[in-house]
């Protein structure tokens, strides 16, 4: 039986050192990404490794929910008919938004970065605890902590700074990881979330570069503010992909679930906001309503 794979914004960044860990861990991996030059670059690039099983590319906008859900139709048909399980599924994708902008109508951070893995992972879910023991891999950021935690609503009070909206989104992602691990206790597949802490890609390359993206009670510090994130976003995302690594396929974790990896490759105790029940609660509201199991 063949170990599988799937990484969500997999061809580039920490998704791309990520699907490499995993080929070079015996798995056949599926990276998932919008531009077909770089999936295919990204497949090669593995496939260079000499793996055990050949990385392919899907082709997915996953701010698109209509994309989610044709994705998980097609990867929940092919583990069908070949019988070999989904072991791990990775939600790696993920992005900033400096500027406010809508996909189908919500705000684009929470889509990308909440509403999109939600949706992937629910409707994969039937193969993921089919084929168990399974892990689901959620990669969160450092910026759950300075994020605005309302979540009456599918968007916060106030205005809109992207770095804070990033990471509201992150946090309602960590908060349904760990009601998702609770859910699925005593089934053979775990939830972990995973900080890659920072490395210089792409989303990061130029993020801070206005100071419109944060409060503007950040904007008083904000030299230091840059000067911060410049430094904890400067190493190679080689690194910053252990964490989800480790969650995928490290041998102590087996049998455990609702952990947090944190940017050392460790367990980590999660911030509180992410384990309060209320949090979790509002989050699986707003996920049901934005982004329900069937299209409408
Ligand atoms: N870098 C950091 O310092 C840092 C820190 C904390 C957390 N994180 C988290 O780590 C994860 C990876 O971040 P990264 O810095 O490696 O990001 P990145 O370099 O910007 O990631 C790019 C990957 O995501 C794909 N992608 C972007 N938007 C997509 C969409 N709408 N649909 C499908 N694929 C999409 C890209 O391919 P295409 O462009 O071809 O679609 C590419 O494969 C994210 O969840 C991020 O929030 C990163």
């Amino acid at each position: 039986m063949t170990k599988t794979a799937v990484v969500t914004g997999g061809t580039a960044g920490i998704g791309l050192e990520t699907a490499l860990g995993l080929a070079g861990a015996g798995f056949s991996v599926t990276v998932v990404g919008r531009d077909a030059d770089r999936g295919a670059g990204a497949a090669d690039r593995i496939n260079a490794t000499n793996p055990a099983h050949p990385a392919r590319f899907l082709a997915a906008d996953l701010g698109s929910l209509g994309q989610v859900r044709a994705l998980a139709d097609r990867v929940a048909a092919e583990h069908a008919a070949s019988g070999d399980p989904l072991t791990v599924l990775v939600n790696n994708v993920g992005a900033m938004f400096p500027k406010r902008q809508n996909l189908d109508g919500v705000e684009a951070s929470f889509v990308v970065n909440h509403l999109s893995p939600y949706l992937l992972t629910e409707l994969l879910l039937p193969t993921l605890t089919g084929g168990a023991p399974s892990r689901i891999v959620n990669v969160t950021s450092g910026a759950v902590g300075l994020a605005k935690k309302s979540f009456h609503a599918v968007e916060p009070p106030g205005g809109y700074y992207g770095f804070h909206w990033y990471g509201r989104a992150k946090l309602a992602n960590l908060a349904y990881t760990l009601d998702l691990a609770d859910r699925l206790k005593g089934t053979a597949t775990s939830v972990f979330a995973a900080d890659p802490g920072g490395a210089a890609t792409d989303m990061t390359n130029g993020t801070l570069s206005d100071p419109k993206v944060v409060s503007p009670a950040l904007r008083l510090l904000w030299p230091l503010v840059r000067r911060t994130f410049e430094r904890s976003t400067s190493g190679p995302a080689s690194v910053a992909a252990r964490p989800s690594i480790v969650a995928a396929t490290d041998e102590a974790l087996a049998g455990r679930t609702g952990i947090v990896i944190g940017a050392q490759a460790h367990p980590v105790t999660p911030p509180r906001a992410a384990a309060d029940p209320r949090t979790a609660a509002d989050v699986r509201r707003l996920s049901e309503r934005y982004a329900p199991l069937t299209a409408t």
